[in-house]
Order: structure tokens, then C-alpha cells, then sequence
């Protein structure tokens, strides 16, 4: 998504200036072409050389300088924008911002471009709260400005308080969110289930499963970027879910179904990524199990009676077919290490699937805990598609690309139109 953008970067003369290098750093990595504008003050914070050495082009900073093209700089910077963004954005910039000043290269650019413009405000609590900061901010955020909010923590007064610059794995979803916002999946509201669930044996035992979690956090970040407005159901995962969606937390399989069937009341569509616990131990022991205590058989054997889970999937498709929310559009995943096809097939007329994602995790780079996957997309017409081993992240995005024209037919937007 960020390939062959054009970013400007307003860096303001604020202590979270030097965390701004990094974010540069990685948007050149992603393939953004990234010009740094840095304020009078930020130069006394940070030095050109950092950025430009990161960027690998020139950083700007006066808007007089003695060269003949210098004079429409500002023009020209602010016409090849897709996004800029101000970071850290100092109460001053935020100040000279609001009142539609002119007064330096990034003021200026500000003006002259209608590309989005993205603020994360970084200062000390006390001027982040003050009423004259947050004038401005609610001012500029009429205008169309997005303002990231600060994130609360130990600032560099000492205080702890919001007025943190968010980390850069933040700032580039917002990045990102914002770029895509006018993406295909502009408006839709969509639902990702990603992870293992656990189901309770005491109070500090259960059973799980091997997943990570990255294949519903990758679609949830690609239908992100395509500009929907994304629910995250996670149950048990190790990675750090993605910035910019609304996400719930669940643990067992009966928690996961009612956030579910809560989450689609209002969605479009339906990814089901998680790996769901078939079976639930009965009646979990209040207590902790311990050896040699009433909970074992006679023979020092344990016995846990596990109980059948909802199918989470057929629990829909029976809402569906009772004409319950029967626009939606509804993927599933299908982990198989046998008779992969067929299986998959079969899962897919079962559950009602418009789309089912089957993968055989016994083959290397597929599936549990890997970046990459391989997989075979069977539509409810019959269709089926293998595609090659490829990221979990281009999996998602062929996945996507399917849903969208079924979005299309079944549930035709306004925005449509424009795609
Ligand atoms: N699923 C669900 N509810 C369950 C179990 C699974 O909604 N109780 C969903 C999964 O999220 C996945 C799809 O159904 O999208 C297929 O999951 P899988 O475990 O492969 O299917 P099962 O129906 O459990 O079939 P089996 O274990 O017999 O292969």
C-alpha cells in the first residue's frame, strides 16, 4: 500500500523528533518516497543529515532558499503529496496550523495541498490539554485534519500524562488506513475472527491450539488499508494486533460465537480465520486439579469429558437461511492434512460459505505460525484456484479481491460507482 507513495513528513521542534528518523526509515523500506520538512525549531532537536541519509533525498527546511526552483517549492511538494504528515506536531505548529499561517516551508505546503493531512500532536500534557491546543485541534479536525491522539506514559518532564508520540508501527497504520481510505472496500464494514481459542480445564490450564494469529491479523490489516471499517474478534495470539480496527479480545468458543454473531449485526462480511475449539471440557474444575486429590480416577488416571462446541460458521448459516442477515458474505478456513480438496469442498456446502480457504498444514511455509501460506480458494459457484506459497499478507489480498465484486452484487455501496 505504501509503494510509490509520496509522503511529506513535517517534523516540529518537539523531543519526539529523533522517533520520527525511525518512522522515515521504514516508509522508504515499504517503498514511499518520503520528503522531510523540518521547522526552524525541529533543527535544533534533530539534524537534516539523519533524515536525508534515511529518505535519500534532499530534506527541506527554508522556505527561502537562494535557488531559482526553491521558490515553488511549496507548490510543487504540496501538488505530489498523497499524505502529509505532521510529527511530532508542537502546540506552536498545531497553533500556526489552525490559523491558516503561512509563515514557514510547512505551514505553507499545508495550505497548498489538498492531500490528506495527518497530525500526531507530541507535546507536554499540560499544553496537550490546555483549551487553546484543543481549540486548535478540534478546529483543524473540522477541516478535514485526522489527528492521531497521543498515547498516555512517562514524558520527558517527568510527568506521566497523554502527550506521547505514538510508536512507529502506529503511525504507519494510520499511515496506511489513511491512504487507503478511499480503497474498495471504502464504507464496508467487515468482521475478522484470528487466533486460537482456549477452553478452560481450572483456573491455570486449558486447551488451545498452535495458531498465531497472523493470518486474521494480515486480513484485517489489508481490509484495513482498502478503506473498511474492520471489527478484530482475537482470541490467543502472540502477535500484536493491528492499529486502526476496532478489536475484542475472546477466549472460549462461546465467547467467540456471541462477539460474532454481535459483531455481524452490523457487517458485510464475514472472515472466519480463527481456529475454533471443536470441544469444551464439560464442567471445568473450580479449583486447581491437583495429583492424587478426588479429581483423578481410582487408578491416578484423569478423565476430562469434553462436551461439542457450536459451529460457529453453520450456527450463521442457519441465521442466514432464516433470512437473518442475509447479505452477508461469508469466508472460512479450512486447515486439512488429508484429502485437502475434497474436504474443503464438502466444509464449504456445509457451513454455506460463499468462499472457503483451504490450506494443508502439513506443507512447509503453510499454515501454523509461518509468514507464509499456500492455499486453494473454492467458491460457492465451484470454482477453485490454487494459488502459489505466498505471504500471508498477498493471501489476504487475493482474498479480498474476491469478496469485493461479491460485496458489489449482493450489497451495493454509493462509492461503487467510483471504482
Ligand atoms: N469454525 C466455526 N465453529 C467451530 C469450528 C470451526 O465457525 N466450532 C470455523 C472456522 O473458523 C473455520 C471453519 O469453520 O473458518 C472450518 O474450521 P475447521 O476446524 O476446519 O472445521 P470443522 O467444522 O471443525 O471440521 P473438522 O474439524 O471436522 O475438520
Amino acid at each position: 500500500m505504501l509503494a510509490g507513495k509520496r509522503i511529506v513528513v513535517g517534523v516540529c521542534g518537539g523531543i519526539a523528533a529523533y522517533k520520527v528518523a525511525d518512522l522515515v526509515s521504514k516508509l522508504r523500506q515499504a517503498g514511499a518516497d518520503v520528503d522531510v520538512i523540518l521547522t526552524e525549531h525541529a533543527e535544533r532537536f534533530v539534524s537534516a543529515l539523519t533524515f536525508s541519509a534515511l529518505s535519500q533525498r534532499p530534506v527541506y527546511g527554508d522556505l527561502w532558499e537562494p535557488t531559482g526552483e526553491a521558490a515553488a517549492r511549496h507548490i510543487a511538494l504540496g501538488r505530489e503529496a498523497d499524505l502529509l504528515l505532521v510529527a511530532p506536531a508542537t502546540a506552536n505548529t498545531i497553533a500556526r496550523l489552525g490559523q491558516g499561517m503561512a509563515d514557514d516551508l510547512l505551514t505553507t505546503v499545508a495550505l497548498a495541498t489538498t492531500a490528506p493531512l495527518l497530525l500526531a500532536p507530541a507535546m507536554e500534557s499540560h499544553m496537550y490539554q490546555h483549551a487553546a491546543t484543543q481549540a486548535n485541534l478540534r478546529l483543524l479536525a473540522e477541516r478535514g485534519a485526522i489527528v492521531i491522539p497521543p498515547e498516555s506514559g512517562r514524558l520527558a518532564s517527568g510527568e506521566i500524562g497523554p502527550g506521547r508520540l505514538p510508536e512507529t508501527p502506529t503511525l504507519l497504520a494510520w499511515i496506511s488506513k489513511t491512504l487507503g481510505r478511499n480503497g474498495d472496500l471504502a464504507g464496508r464494514r467487515v468482521v475478522v475472527t484470528a487466533g486460537g481459542t482456549r477452553e478452560p480445564i481450572d483456573p491455570v490450564r486449558y486447551i488451545g491450539n498452535h495458531s498465531s494469529g497472523l493470518m486474521g491479523f494480515a486480513l484485517a490489516e489489508e481490509a484495513r488499508d482498502r478503506g473498511a471499517d474492520v471489527t478484530l474478534l482475537a482470541g490467543s495470539v502472540n502477535a500484536i494486533p493491528p492499529d486502526g480496527v476496532t478489536l475484542r479480545r475472546v477466549g472460549t468458543t462461546l465467547e467467540l460465537r456471541d462477539a460474532t454473531l454481535e459483531a455481524i449485526r452490523e457487517a458485510e462480511a464475514l472472515v472466519m480465520a480463527a481456529a475454533v475449539a471443536d470441544y469444551r471440557v464439560e464442567r471445568p474444575a473450580g479449583h486447581k486439579i491437583k495429583k492424587g486429590s478426588a479429581d483423578e480416577n481410582p487408578d491416578g488416571s484423569l478423565t476430562l469429558h469434553l462436551t461439542p462446541n457450536p459451529d460457529i460458521l453453520a450456527e450463521i448459516n442457519a441465521l442466514v437461511t432464516a433470512g437473518g442477515a442475509p447479505r452477508l458474505i461469508r469466508v472460512g478456513f479450512a486447515a486439512e492434512t488429508t484429502d485437502v480438496e475434497r474436504n474443503a469442498a464438502a466444509k464449504l456446502a456445509r457451513k454455506g460459505l460463499d468462499i472457503l480457504v483451504a490450506n494443508d498444514v502439513t506443507k512447509p511455509g503453510s499454515g501454523f505460525g509461518t509468514e507464509t501460506n499456500e492455499v486453494i480458494l473454492l467458491s460457492a459457484g465451484g470454482a477453485s484456484e490454487r494459488l502459489p506459497l505466498m505471504t500471508k499478507r498477498e493471501v489476504a489480498r487475493a482474498i479480498w479481491d474476491r469478496v469485493v465484486p461479491l460485496l458489489r452484487d449482493r450489497a451495493p455501496s454509493s462509492r461503487d460507482a467510483e471504482h
